[in-house]
């Protein structure tokens, strides 16, 4: 049996998006710069897929851009807060759990002159908001709080950040900006920039973790914010970012869209289904385990972080591989680096924890009788680990 639960790390394309890019690449090539028909044909395709990632977000077309993933529309904003440093806006406030997206661009602007504030998480990963309301100050350019974390799934309180945001900017007359990385909320919750979110100014997205293919993605800039390029050249995206486009990506996210936040309950309830399956066989099944992630409404159904105590995560993922189970001990981006997560350092685990944490991620493919097989497999492992580890 094959099951995939590192849907955080990246998702298998829906065979529909495969088809779709495979025909684009064939037959509908154009350069939608091109004045002939086939640039034509190219232009109407990308205007679509803007629909469609207009429509994920409650945008308007006008204001949404495409990119070539989390990772550009994540360094596009940070890098854009160095115009407004001349104006006396030289202070970040984010958060310590940050994607390295976010954090190695603010490290970029720390060596610039920028102040950064990193503000702080407890247990589970919920943001510390006194903290961050005593950060704030007019000097302050740009509050960055991603909507989810991907180590643990915890729902960050965007619309109550964004409460706190408009009500400094007109008390004290300036202008926070808010963005948010909302690469893991994609397609799991409901992302309304007209709704709860209509206090965030930029949001980047990205496709590959809903179904779409990897090096798309795209970034929301409300309408009367002023942001800067990152990429400069021939003009695309109405000279927001250069580069001919990557049709068939680009259309290839659209589509995902369509079908992903289209069906925003069914998937979700089929992952809920599948988390909650998991979580309890793992508490009936594995003594000396730690929940990580939230267990209340904070909690993504999409991810569940657990630490096995008395095993190390990344014996246990090379265990499971083995079984066909394919599982993460943190962020993908981060675990070819050495040292420990820096999201389950910022939560306080101790370091035994941090050793044996797993993460397992979700999509609308797992399975309860999945769930089973994976919970019986890690008690299986786990058992083994401890006992041998007991020898030495
Ligand atoms: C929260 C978050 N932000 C940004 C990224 C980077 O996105 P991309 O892989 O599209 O560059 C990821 C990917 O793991 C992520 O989880």
């Amino acid at each position: 049996m094959l099951v995939y639960l590192d849907n955080s790390a990246t998702t298998r394309a829906y065979d529909e998006v495969i088809a779709l890019m495979s025909q684009m690449q064939k037959e509908e090539y154009g350069n939608p710069s091109s004045l002939h028909t086939m640039g034509l044909a190219a232009e109407k395709r990308l205007r679509a897929a803007r629909r469609s990632l207009a429509l994920a977000l409650c945008a308007r077309e006008e204001e949404v851009y495409f990119t070539s993933g989390g990772t550009e529309s994540d360094n596009t904003v940070l890098a854009g807060l160095l115009a407004l440093a001349a104006h006396g806006k030289n202070r970040l406030i984010t958060t310590a759990v940050e994607h390295p997206a976010v954090l190695e661009p603010a490290r970029r602007l720390e060596s610039l002159g920028f102040k950064v504030d990193y503000i702080g998480v407890d247990r589970h990963c919920h943001l510390n908001m006194q903290q961050l309301e005593a950060a704030l100050g007019e000097d302050v350019a740009m509050i960055s709080v991603m909507a989810v974390n991907n180590e643990t799934g915890t729902i960050m309180p965007l619309a109550e950040i964004g409460r706190l945001k408009e009500r400094f900017n007109r008390e004290h007359g300036t202008a926070i900006l808010l963005h948010t990385d909302a690469v893991q909320a994609l397609g799991k919750l409901p992302l309304d920039m007209a709704g709860a979110l209509r206090q965030v100014d930029l949001l980047s997205v990205s496709a590959h973790k809903i179904h779409g293919p990897k090096g798309v993605g795209g970034l929301y800039v409300r309408k009367g914010t002023k942001a800067q390029p990152f990429m400069l050249g021939g003009g695309q995206e109405r000279a927001f970012r250069s580069g001919t486009e990557n049709t068939p990506g680009i259309c290839g996210f659209g589509l995902a869209l369509d079908m992903a936040t289209g069906r925003l309950s069914e998937r979700t309830a089929a992952m809920q289904k599948a988390r909650a399956a998991l979580l309890s066989a793992l508490k009936a099944e594995v003594p000396d385990i730690v929940i990580n992630s939230p267990e209340d409404e904070t909690a993504s159904p999409a991810v569940l972080n657990v630490s096995f105590l008395g095993t190390r995560g990344e014996v246990l993922l090379h265990t499971l591989e083995q079984e066909g189970i394919f599982v993460s001990t943190g962020s993908a981006c981060s675990s070819h680096k050495k040292g420990q997560s820096h999201v389950l350092t910022a939560m306080g685990l101790k370091p035994k924890e941090i050793e044996g944490a797993i993460r397992f991620s979700f999509s609308e493919f797992n399975s309860p009788e999945q769930m089973e097989y994976t919970a019986w497999k890690v008690k299986e492992a786990v058992t083994r680990f401890r006992r041998l580890g007991s020898f030495r």
